[in-house]
């Protein structure tokens, strides 16, 4: 199975100068979307992962998925004033912007070993933000998984100055 085949380029969106990776051809396949979640799954089975958190809104795409054939709950990382709750939060910067993760106050505790999920590496913005997350939390990070990184972009690197491996189905 060829993944690449699967995701679609869009040029200048969402602003001048950026490609765009579009996941939907991938979605839209279900033996495409099953091998992604598969290969996530078997990459991931050994790592003692006690839970599995993404952020809105493509990593649920693949994380909840992902929780639900490793058998491990789902910690959902959100934008502001979307959870119920209290929440813990952190702001990061991105390609083309700036944004806000929360996390409910509960969703990890101290002796978890978190596996990140992401559909798409880039600058490592909203990676970095969700490890913050999980420190704050005072828990580990289990590993750090994503469908697609964009070599071009520092993202990758960052992750293995800060010390952290990262897996890609896709690079
Ligand atoms: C995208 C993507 C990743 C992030 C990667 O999310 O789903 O989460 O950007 O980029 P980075 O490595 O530069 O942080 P986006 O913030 O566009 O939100 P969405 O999932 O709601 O589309
Ligand atoms: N998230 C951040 N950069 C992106 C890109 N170039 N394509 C798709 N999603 C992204």
């Amino acid at each position: 199975m060829n993944l690449r085949e699967h995701i679609r380029d869009i040029p200048n969106y969402p602003k001048e100068g950026i490609v765009f990776f579009d996941i939907t051809p991938l979605l839209s396949s279900p033996k495409a979307f099953r091998f992604a979640v598969d290969q996530l799954a078997e990459k991931f089975g050994s790592r003692g992962a006690t839970k599995i958190a993404a952020a809105e809104a493509r990593g649920f795409i693949f994380a909840a998925p992902l929780a639900y054939t490793m058998g491990l709950p789902f910690v959902p990382m959100r934008k502001p004033g979307k959870l119920p709750y209290r929440t813990m939060s952190v702001t990061y910067d991105l390609e083309y912007g700036t944004d806000t993760l929360c996390m409910h106050v509960d969703a990890i505790e101290r002796d978890d070993k978190v596996l990140i999920i992401d559909d798409l590496l880039a600058t490592g913005g909203t990676v970095n933000g969700m490890i913050k997350i999980v420190e704050q939390a005072g828990a580990s990070v289990a590993g750090l998984g994503f469908v697609i990184e964009l070599g071009f972009l520092p993202g990758g690197q960052i992750l293995r100055e800060a010390g952290f491996d990262h897996t890609c189905l896709l690079n």
